[in-house]
């Protein structure tokens, strides 16, 4: 795991250049196909979508021909809703990154029955695999340490699935929303196992009331009383953080270190 810890204003600049290397790559491969982006909302990506806006705009990345996946959906929104996680994937990514709706792949969370979303989840997975898996998933972390809507609990190997979100999660959504009760109380998101089957995973986060979350996920055990230590089992994930996000962090001299390279 790569931590990078930089000025609040630099988080964005820092996750994009992770971003934009990991396209670069992509684009050299002998492999070459288009890039698969899995697209998290929430607050802590916003940044990040201006910059990659900024490179597609000044022609330093073309995602003409991406593909987005998204991270979750609320059930039961009506379609349109603002708030759904399609549309704000659609305003606040596929308008700014030239990613058009019929190339971002997320949840179908309108069924009304359980068995409706499960068969939702399950043809969302298909949709995933059919694109050749996600090549970088862009994640937030909740103040409970979510991942998605993986609440506390989730099993480390969960697929796309209905779960059911936690009050706290509906408090801290509710600033979207008329208030607590227009929540929605359930979402479908990408499990943890599926999360993991990204090729790599780029962590954003910022403010002191993440702090907390991201010392567990960085540094406590792998459980699921903080599904976000799930990524302390993935190959490559990079997190970059700001200074209060990472006031608790134990290793910090270390990542700085390590970020320097193989220079002594
Ligand atoms: C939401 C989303 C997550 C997001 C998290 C943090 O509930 N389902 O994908 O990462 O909460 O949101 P924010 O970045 O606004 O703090």
């Amino acid at each position: 795991m790569e931590v990078i810890v930089t000025g609040p204003h630099e988080v964005a600049p820092t996750a994009a250049a992770v971003v934009l290397d990991r396209l670069g790559r992509l684009a050299r491969a002998a492999t070459r196909r288009e890039p698969v982006l899995g697209l998290a909302t929430g607050s802590s990506p916003l940044g990040l979508y201006r910059e990659l806006a900024a490179a597609v705009a000044d022609g330093r990345v073309d995602l003409a021909g991406a593909h987005g996946v998204a991270l979750d959906e609320y059930v039961g929104l009506p379609q349109g809703h603002p708030q759904s996680y399609r549309s704000i994937l659609v305003r606040e990514v596929g308008e700014r990154l030239g990613v058009p709706p019929d190339r971002l792949e997320v949840p179908d969370g309108s069924g009304d029955t359980l068995e409706e979303l499960e068969t939702a989840a399950a043809a969302f997975e298909r949709r995933i695999a059919a694109l050749g898996g996600i090549d970088l998933q862009i994640l937030g972390i909740g103040a409970n340490g979510h991942l998605g809507f993986n609440e506390p609990g989730s099993a480390l190997a969960s697929r796309t699935r209905v779960k059911r979100l936690s009050d706290r999660t509906r408090e801290d959504n509710a600033r979207f929303f008329s208030g607590f009760d227009a929540v929605p109380t359930h979402s479908v998101t990408q499990g943890l196992g599926t999360i993991l089957e990204a090729r790599t995973l780029l962590l954003l986060a910022t403010g002191e009331a993440k702090a907390r979350a991201v010392a567990a996920a960085v540094e406590g055990p792998l459980t699921s009383s903080c599904p976000a230590s799930v990524l302390q089992w993935h190959p490559d994930v990079v997190v970059v953080l700001d200074e209060a996000a990472a006031a608790g962090l134990r290793n910090r001299e270390y990542y700085a270190e390590a970020a320097a390279g193989l220079s002594r």
